[in-house]
Formats: C-alpha cells, sequence, structure tokens
C-alpha cells in the first residue's frame, strides 16, 4: 500500500513536470529593436553636392512595439520559437559628420522582422530555465517614405521629380539568449535578446530611375521582455 502509494504520488510528479515542460506557451510583452546600423557610402550624392567621398553613410533609429513570442517546447530541453511583432517604424538619417548634411532625415520605413529559434533550455526542473537559439530571420520592410529634407536636398541638385525610397527584404542568422521565469504551474516571465544580421539594399529614386544605391547592416540587437502563458 505505502509502495503503490509512493508510485502514484511518483507517477503524479512526473507527469505534472512532464506537462509543465512540453508544448506550446505564448508570451505578450514589449519588443525593441536597435540597429546597429551601418551603410555604404552615398557616393552619388557625395558628388552631387560636393561632399568629400566616403563622408555619409546612412542611420537607423530604433523602435518598441508589441511583441508576441509563440514557443512549442518539444521535450524538457528543445523547443522551437517563433517572434512576431506588430510593425515597427524607424526613421533613416544622413550621417555625415562634419558636413552640412550630418543628421539630414532621408525617410521612414515600416518593417516586420518575423524569426524562427530552435532552442535549447538549460536547468531543468528548475524555475528559471535560461536558454540559447539560433534561428532564421526575415524582415520585410514596406511603406517606405521620403523625408521632405532629403526631397528637397535633391530638387537643389537638380534631381525633380517623383521621389520614392524603397528597401530590399533580407533573410538572415539570428542568434538568441534568454530565460523564463516560472511565476506559477501555468504562468512566467521572459526576457530575451537576439542579434539578427540584417541586411537592405536602399534605393533612391527619382522619376523610377535609381539615383543612389547603398547596402545598409541594420544588423540590430532585439530585446524582449513579457508574460507568458502554458497551455
Ligand atoms: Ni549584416
Amino acid at each position: 500500500m505505502r509502495y503503490s502509494m509512493l508510485a502514484l504520488a511518483a507517477a503524479l510528479f512526473c507527469g505534472s513536470a512532464l506537462a509543465d515542460d512540453t508544448g506550446l506557451r505564448v508570451t505578450v510583452g514589449a519588443v525593441n529593436v536597435n540597429p546597429n546600423a551601418g551603410s555604404g557610402h552615398l557616393g552619388n550624392v557625395e558628388a552631387a553636392a560636393g561632399l568629400p567621398a566616403g563622408s555619409t553613410e546612412l542611420d537607423v533609429s530604433s523602435n518598441t512595439q508589441l511583441g508576441l513570442i509563440f514557443t512549442y517546447d518539444m521535450d524538457p530541453n528543445w523547443s522551437v520559437e517563433l517572434l512576431a511583432a506588430t510593425p515597427f517604424s524607424h526613421d533613416i538619417t544622413l550621417k555625415a559628420g562634419g558636413t552640412p548634411v550630418d543628421g539630414m532625415k532621408v525617410g521612414k520605413t515600416k518593417q516586420l522582422p518575423p524569426t524562427l529559434s530552435l532552442q535549447y533550455r538549460f536547468m531543468e526542473g528548475q524555475d528559471v530555465r535560461p536558454y540559447l537559439g539560433l534561428g532564421i530571420n526575415h524582415t520585410i520592410f514596406f511603406q517606405e517614405k521620403v523625408d521632405g529634407e532629403l526631397a528637397s536636398t535633391l530638387d537643389s541638385l537638380g534631381l525633380t521629380g517623383d521621389k520614392e525610397l524603397k528597401l530590399s527584404s533580407s533573410t538572415g542568422l539570428a542568434a538568441q539568449a534568454g530565460f523564463d521565469w516560472k511565476i506559477n504551474e501555468k504562468t512566467y516571465l521572459k526576457a530575451a535578446i537576439w542579434y539578427a544580421d540584417i541586411d537592405t539594399d536602399a534605393k533612391v529614386k527619382v522619376d523610377g530611375q535609381t539615383v543612389q544605391k547603398v547596402k545598409v547592416n541594420v544588423d540590430p540587437v532585439v530585446a524582449f521582455i513579457g508574460v507568458g502563458y502554458r497551455f
């Protein structure tokens, strides 16, 4: 009798431990994309504006949105995760230290950077579970807009006409680290960071003709903090 009670207790314990560590989880929180932006030089703009060669590049501002993380725990250690978010909005400016156009507004873009990762979770059975992940990021840029400051600068260089900014989509690797901190059987806190390799070709067009093309290394650090629920 005592033995069977122990067996039952062990079965219940193992059953709940398993249920606790596998299956679907959803986390909602704030996600910040902070670009380490650098780019090629805007050679055509430099030549037209009489700026020193190699004096200009593009910079991309950071932005915070609502983030949604779907995690499927395949077993107590291995998981697959999808990071999704509401669209990020970034300002694009000119970095041109020592020239009059430093800080000039180039435009704006929105982007969605869904990221799918495979994760390994450490410290099985503990309340705090650190993890490492590696995955693929696909970033789509949309609703790109030319700022009035760039438009009037192009006008003053004789490049009058309809101006457009176009950013190509990007696919690259993303590495991540994070942890889940169990509050109770169903809920937990999550904090995580990613480094995503996001590169895009930015084109400035006037009347459909590309007047400047430059490769931008957005390469952001993405940081997330939120609350999750296990189903
Ligand atoms: Ni890159």
